[in-house]
């Protein structure tokens, strides 16, 4: 995807705030933009907060797509599932990473700090970024998902 003109949503909670400090500035370096919704510190917070934040960004159209990082990026990806249209993923491999956008058109990447060290979670975000979704039969896939959720 060309990021020219859009903007990645990205927010944690304390388990995963040094890890948006290095996607930050990953993103920084790559010239990508991104909002950062929070949270600001190691201090414990509630993380359905942020990722509320997040996917409404996303939702609204603000943000092309996020990124939201949490102590394992579980409980960050609970939390942004139950947003309509919000296909939220959580990847500790590069190999999940580039699927879940060729086959499940992810638009939320959640992370662990707590599990990934800083260079394979880079790695993940770079393949999710530059990954496009296949379509077809996968698109077909996708639009079955709602009747499930509820
Ligand atoms: C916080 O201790 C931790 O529960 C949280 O960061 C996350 O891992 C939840 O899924």
């Amino acid at each position: 995807m060309d990021y020219t003109g859009k903007t990645v949503a990205i927010g944690c909670d304390h388990g995963g705030y040094e890890l948006k400090l290095e996607i930050m500035k990953h993103l920084s370096e790559r010239g990508i933009a991104y909002r950062d919704f929070g949270c600001d510190s190691t201090e414990s917070v509630n993380y359905p907060i942020y990722a509320h934040a997040v996917c409404e960004a996303i939702q609204k159209g603000e943000c092309v797509c996020g990124i939201l990082c949490c102590g394992t990026g579980i409980g960050m990806s609970m939390a942004a599932n139950k947003h309509d249209g919000i296909r939220a993923a959580v990847c500790t491999d590069t190999y999940s990473a580039r699927l879940t956008r060729l086959h499940n058109d992810c638009n939320c990447l959640c992370l662990g700090g707590r599990v990934l060290g800083f260079g394979l979670a880079l790695d993940i975000v770079d393949l999710y970024l530059d990954t496009d979704f296949s379509g077809g039969r996968h698109a077909e896939r996708i639009a079955m998902l709602p009747k499930y959720g509820k």
